[in-house]
């Protein structure tokens, strides 16, 4: 891409613009009546997940129009760089590398002039020696007792990815263990998390990118001071009870962890792309190592039909560009993404950071304010309980909410039959709810003869709200780790259309160095700086409110 033509100058921006202004208003019933066969062409193969994008107001020439703005703004040469390990990450001066985390054994990824590959097995196989002895019951701790609990402390994509891929693979996870996740500095996470574990049986995992986020160190303390505290023992304990995810082998022994339950990773993973480096030891424990070599082959699929597969055919570049059609032309500002399985509860909480914390972004590479929308608000449940909360709005609300509905052939891999047979009746609804959003009812169908006339426009539904339909065969950890690489890869080419840095996260910190500002305030008084009104009479009244249930 010429880096000097600003977004709005680009042709291809251009194309779409005057597209969308003649567009004539035809629905998807009418695109369905064009071109009947539609079902099946506008659909794409990606490993194991068949992707429909039938559903979206879209014609040939539209998506031949995304795609030439794919190319005008050079989304595959910046593909090939992040893959080759070039510093795309433009603001922080770093390699993009979370591909390498699945890449086999025999593959060179380099870095900086360094293979990291052979880094990454090396690791992976230390996770996989650890995870054996604790899955085998062969890890004990400070009192020779064996390890039955397992604590992963960390937040944002130190938890969040983790924790989803537990509860999607729980059908593979060893329910000989225990398994909690914390990340809340709320105290109430922690404690509810430990009160009805026992010290003697606890691993904690303290997964931190930095090993340094408050929230985690400040958890990480107090677990440390209820084991010692639970055990009646010195520091000498919290080695055989902590190990560290970090790039921070160096915080981490501080803490009192021992060298070889530092489990490592690198700059050049974002946390939020983190969950299959040491950052998922938590997983590989609860469902094994060769599972988690499944997760990773199932990511590497997805990886290579990402790399390889004509933009034209290519999932990533499909779903992505679809996105920013209704972004910049039919001004949504959200997604929705709705997985019909209860499993995938936590997704759509993983790709918010995965999504918004990515393309959250105003500024453009170059530094320059960009001059188009970029990411929209990501959110959504599992399926079907979505239907009796929020459809409505879906199906009848003024603004159009593209969504992404993902489902499974077969249920659950260790349902008894009685509740497999229940998969058939969600997956009804899954396919029924894209159907209505599609081509909606008018209020003359049959089903609402009879009514009386002033209830037909409440009987309307207009339709032609757009879904993308992610359809595989059931939620195994290949199947999770092609999910994950396929979101992974559309966040990553919106951001290059938009020209965007997808990899820092600047606008999290004001908020961090605020809240150390205030912290002061909330406990004396005294803020460290002066704090504007309407926050100095909120820490008035929270202070006169905490110290009234203290006098209590
Ligand atoms: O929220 C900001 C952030 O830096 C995330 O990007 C990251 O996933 C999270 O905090 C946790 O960081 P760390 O792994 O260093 O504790």
């Amino acid at each position: 891409m010429n880096q000097d033509a600003r977004h709005s100058e680009l042709p291809a921006w251009a194309a779409l613009r005057r597209h969308r202004e003649q567009w004539d208003g035809a629905g998807l019933s009418e695109l369905f009546a064009a071109e009947p066969r539609r079902g099946t062409t506008f659909a794409v193969r990606a490993g194991d997940l068949h992707i429909d994008y039938s559903k979206h107001l879209c014609t040939r020439e539209t998506l031949g129009l995304l795609l030439d703005l794919a190319t005008a703004t050079g989304v595959a040469p910046l593909r090939d760089a992040m893959f080759r390990g070039e510093k795309v990450n433009v603001t922080e001066g770093r390699a993009v590398l979370h591909t390498a985390l699945r890449a086999p054994r025999d593959a060179v990824v380099e870095s900086g002039g360094v293979n990291v590959v052979p880094s990454v097995h090396a690791v992976l196989d230390h996770m996989a020696a650890f995870a054996g002895e604790v899955r085998a019951g062969r890890l004990t701790g400070h009192t020779g007792e064996r390890i039955r609990n397992v604590v992963n402390i960390g937040i944002g994509g130190s938890d969040l990815g983790p924790a989803m891929a537990y509860e999607a693979l729980r059908p593979y996870t060893a329910r000989h263990l225990t398994f909690r996740f914390v990340s809340n500095i709320d105290g109430s996470d922690l404690y509810d998390a430990l009160r009805d574990l026992r010290p003697a049986e606890t691993l904690f995992l303290v997964a931190s990118k930095s090993f340094a986020t408050l929230e985690t160190m400040s958890n990480a303390v107090a677990a440390r001071d209820w084991l010692l505290s639970g055990l009646g023992a010195g520091r000498e304990a919290v080695a055989r009870h902590f190990a560290a995810l970090t790039t921070s082998a160096r915080n981490a022994a501080d803490f009192g962890v021992s060298k070889d339950q530092v489990f490592e990773f690198w700059d050049w993973v974002g946390g939020r792309y983190s969950f299959d480096s040491a950052i998922g030891l938590s997983l590989m424990i609860a469902i094994g190592p060769e599972r988690f070599t499944e997760l990773l082959a199932g990511l590497r699929t997805m990886d290579e039909h990402f790399l390889t597969a004509p933009a034209e055919a290519n999932a990533p570049f499909l779903l992505g560009l679809l996105c920013i059609w209704y972004g910049e032309f039919f001004d949504a500002h959200s997604h929705a993404v709705l997985p019909y399985s209860s499993h995938l509860a936590k997704f759509p909480e993983y790709l918010q950071q995965l999504d918004m914390e990515s393309n959250g972004k105003s500024i453009d590479r170059q530094g320059r304010p960009v001059v188009c929308q970029t990411g929209p608000v990501v959110w959504g449940t599992r399926g079907i309980n979505g239907q009796h909360a929020y459809f409505q709005l879906l199906h009848q609300g003024t603004r159009l909410v593209p969504a992404d509905f993902i489902g499974f052939a077969r249920p659950a891999a260790d349902l008894p039959p009685a509740m497999a047979a229940q998969h058939d009746v969600l997956m009804a609804n899954f396919f029924a709810q894209t159907q209505a959003l599609a081509f909606g009812k008018s209020g003359s169908e049959p089903g609402s003869e009879g009514e009386s006339e002033a209830l037909l426009p409440h009987r309307t539904f207009r339709g032609d709200r757009p879904t993308t339909t992610v359809l595989a065969p059931q939620l195994t950890p290949s199947v999770l780790g092609q999910l994950i690489a396929l979101y992974e890869h559309k966040v990553f080419v919106q951001g290059a259309v938009w020209n965007i840095n997808s990899f820092d996260q600047w606008g999290v910190e004001l908020g961090k160095e605020l809240a150390k500002n205030l912290e002061p305030a909330l406990t004396r008084g005294t803020p460290g700086r002066p704090v504007d009104g309407s926050t100095a009479a909120l820490i008035a009244r929270y202070r006169a409110w905490a110290s009234a249930e203290a006098e209590r």
